[in-house]
């Protein structure tokens, strides 16, 4: 075996609705400021705490019954998350046991916006080398749960939800490249601070709201648009290929002015997939849910070169080409 194919896909996003006039009742904020800003004007929400686990469980149910596979058959279940049930289990744990899966091996991706493009990447790893036969992987996030809802600049950007492939290995074609990057240098510009071992929960991390996400959008803003063009790029070269061959650019989600510069730098303006609008930046879950949206509306055909491109908190980054077969 060469590589792997997605044979399967599943999204899963909770029914609360928020939009942007419901945020304009509980902070200093307008619909017009965040359309404009940001081209989100509404996000899905969790209620009832409603851990990210039982996201991930009804978008896997979708994508394994669509590839055909039964839980019970799975070799591998990895779990892109930032936001996971526990610090300990991990999340993929968890959703082992949801599935009854019982003979897969399970861990987290902590990659924030680029985890899908992570796990993706393992997988594909696992499979071409013929190490395993199958797996599920899943992008999910309930980014409220880490949300300040005091803080304008950030509480608006957020939602919550999961995107879940199915892989088997393939001779040819299928996962062509992938180009995954870091930069530890910058991670103060987003980062969740309190509750790891470096700032323990503690009356003081709370006191100083360190239990939320930090980020210096306007910083990141600028960092994204050259490395998700950069990336992109790269992974195309691996591929052999230009964007002229692409038929669908698939970004991460964050801010639609990012999405704009990039697939204009890209030239891809008009080949490129956004749906930031009705659900708002959910990290790994973006990437995996805009591809099985994609799927479902028919904008991926057989044969169509398609790209992933992701950047997020870490800073990390990554791009998949994938040939659909
Ligand atoms: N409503 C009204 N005004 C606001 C709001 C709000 N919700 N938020 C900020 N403002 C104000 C600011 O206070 C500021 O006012 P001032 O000029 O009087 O000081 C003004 O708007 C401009 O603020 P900026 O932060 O400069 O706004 P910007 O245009 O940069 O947009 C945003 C902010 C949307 C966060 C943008 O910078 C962005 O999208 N950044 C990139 C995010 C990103 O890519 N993150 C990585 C992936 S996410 C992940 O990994 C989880």
């Amino acid at each position: 075996m060469k590589s792997a194919k997605i044979v399967g896909l599943g999204k899963y996003l909770p029914p609360k609705i928020l939009t942007n006039l419901d945020l304009e009742k509980r902070v200093d904020t307008t619909d017009e400021w965040i359309t404009t800003r940001t081209g989100i004007k509404s996000r899905h929400i969790v209620e009832n705490n409603t851990p990210v686990s039982v996201l991930a469980k009804e978008a896997s149910l979708i994508a394994l019954k669509r590839a055909g596979i039964k839980p019970k058959d799975l070799d591998l279940i990895i779990v892109a998350t930032i936001t996971p049930d526990t610090q300990f289990p991990s999340t993929a744990c968890y959703l082992q046991d949801y599935l009854k899966a019982k003979k897969a091996c399970c861990f987290d991706v902590s990659a924030a916006c680029a985890g899908f493009v992570y796990a993706l990447t393992c997988a594909w790893q696992f499979l071409k080398t013929g190490f395993y036969k199958n797996a599920l992987i899943v992008g999910g996030e309930v980014l409220t749960s880490i949300t300040d809802w005091e803080d304008r600049s950030t509480c608006v950007l957020f939602g919550d939800g999961a995107g879940a492939a199915v892989l088997v290995p393939t001779g040819k074609d299928g996962i062509l490249s992938s180009y995954l990057g870091a930069d530890g240098s910058e991670a103060d510009l987003l980062i969740l601070p309190g509750g790891g071992s470096r700032n323990p929960v503690s009356a003081r991390v709370v006191e100083e709201r360190l239990n939320y996400i930090k980020m210096r959008g306007n910083e990141l803003f600028r960092i994204a648009v050259r490395i998700m063009v950069e990336a992109a790029k790269k992974s195309l070269r691996m591929a052999k290929l230009t964007s002229k061959s692409v038929k669908l650019l698939i970004p991460h989600q964050a801010n639609i002015r990012i999405i704009n510069a990039v697939a204009k730098r890209l030239e891809l303006e008009g080949k490129t997939y956004i749906n930031i609008d009705r659900y708002g930046n959910m990290s790994s879950a973006s990437s995996a849910i805009a591809l099985c949206e994609a799927w479902e509306e028919k904008k991926i055909k057989k044969d169509d070169i398609i790209v992933l491109d992701a950047f997020g908190g870490g800073l990390v980054w990554g791009s998949c080409v994938i040939k659909w077969i």
